[in-house]
């Protein structure tokens, strides 16, 4: 049996309505979106509109228009820090950003002279309000907050967060990679500006597809120009969405699998997904804890994580167990640094890395069972 245990990373597999119905639009269509008027390419279209739709529903979004496609969040959180950042704006962001938002802010540190304050967090990947509230200063343009750890799987309080932007007037851009899919999102609620979003994990699209939803008039300049199908004249980027920041043929049979995941997921219903990841996390927790050696870091709480478990053996390179894992059990984890070194710092592995367990909806009791064995089985034949 192969076990899947690496779903932080990308969930696996998918549900099979999405690669049928990829396979249905490449097949029996094929038509592009949003440029020709035949009958094929006004399906595309509609079905490219449907997927919009069903993201706005599922963010509590109200103008599907302004549900731009990307190829990845990491495209999105690009597109939104290096489409607004000015020389001069002050930028807080936590301990626990992925490369996605740190390198980018970091790039536009060196080259357009911006400023950035990471607000602190404890050891368990919690922020605290206060911290973020005391990191504002005048000139802060932008708030930018992981909504969970992708190393510690720590939810963050965004809607505080967020309310503390919107009583500011400081704009707020939420990296949702690790929650979209598994944790409720409300842009009103939680007062988003702008929500970037993968489609390939916890939505169950296919890789190749994102998002960003913009909740709010800040003028983004488009990271691409090119052609929209329509206003071919014009010659500039249009200022309406989506054609604004979407240039170029669309990913089209993407957009289509990740209508189609959507479908499923609004089927089985957000709450009950939360509710089985929950229920696996609190069985890994128990059984993980008693493995002789183990060092567990992050809440080790499933109210207070999305479905992610790093820990380290005593005396182990944790590549040493996940080798051993996939090549004598067939259980797949993740090993290293996971894209974000200072939430590695938080917990003292920026040298080391963890072992990530990243469970999805589609692991059973069985898979964790088999992990567990494939610890105790390396344990035996390496102490
Ligand atoms: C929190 C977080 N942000 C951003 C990313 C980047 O995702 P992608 O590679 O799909 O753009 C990831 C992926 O692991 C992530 O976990």
């Amino acid at each position: 049996m192969d076990v899947y245990l690496d779903n932080a990373a990308t969930t696996f597999p998918k549900p099979l309505i999405v690669p049928e119905k990829i396979y249905d639009y490449i097949v029996n269509n094929g038509g592009t979106s949003g440029r020709g008027s035949y009958e094929k390419a006004m399906l595309a279209d509609g079905l490219v509109y449907q997927t919009r739709k069903r993201l706005a529903k599922l963010f509590h979004h109200e103008d599907p228009k302004t549900v731009i496609f990307t190829s990845s969040v990491t495209e999105s959180l690009n597109l939104t820090l290096q489409g607004i950042l000015k020389p001069g704006d002050h930028v807080v962001t936590s301990a626990l950003e992925h490369n996605a938002v740190w390198r980018c802010l970091k790039t536009l540190e060196r080259d357009r002279g911006i400023r950035i304050t990471v607000v602190p967090a404890n050891v368990q990947g919690e922020t605290m309000i206060d911290d973020v509230a005391a990191a504002i200063q005048p000139e802060t343009r932008l708030l930018v907050f992981t909504h969970a750890s992708n190393v510690l799987g720590t939810i963050q309080p965004i809607g505080a967060i967020g309310q503390l932007a919107r009583d500011k007037g400081i704009l707020f851009l939420v990296d949702a990679a690790q929650t979209a899919g598994v944790l409720p999102i409300d842009v009103q609620a939680q007062c988003i500006d702008l929500l970037a979003f993968t489609g390939h994990k916890s939505l169950l699209g296919p890789m190749g597809t994102g998002g960003l939803v913009v909740n709010c008039d800040v003028v983004i300049h488009p990271l691409i120009s090119g052609g929209t199908g329509g206003d071919s004249a014009y010659e500039y980027q249009p200022d309406y969405y989506p054609n604004h920041l979407e240039a170029g043929t669309m990913n089209v049979s993407g957009i289509i699998g990740l209508g189609a995941a959507l479908e499923f997921l609004e089927a089985e219903g957000l709450e009950n997904i939360r509710h089985k990841e929950d229920a696996l996390m609190d069985y890994a927790l128990n059984a993980l804890k008693v493995i002789p050696g183990i060092e567990l870091y992050g809440p080790q709480d499933s109210a207070k994580t999305v479905g992610v478990i790093p820990f380290n053996l005593k005396g182990h390179v944790p590549e040493e167990i996940a080798f051993f894992l996939d090549q004598n059990c067939q259980v797949m984890i993740r090993a290293g640094l996971h894209c974000a070194p200072s939430a590695h710092r938080l917990i003292g592995t920026v040298e080391r890395g963890t072992c990530r367990i990243g469970i999805g909806y589609f692991n059973e009791i069985a898979h964790i069972d088999a992990l567990i064995a494939g610890l105790h089985a390396f344990i035996k034949e390496n102490n």
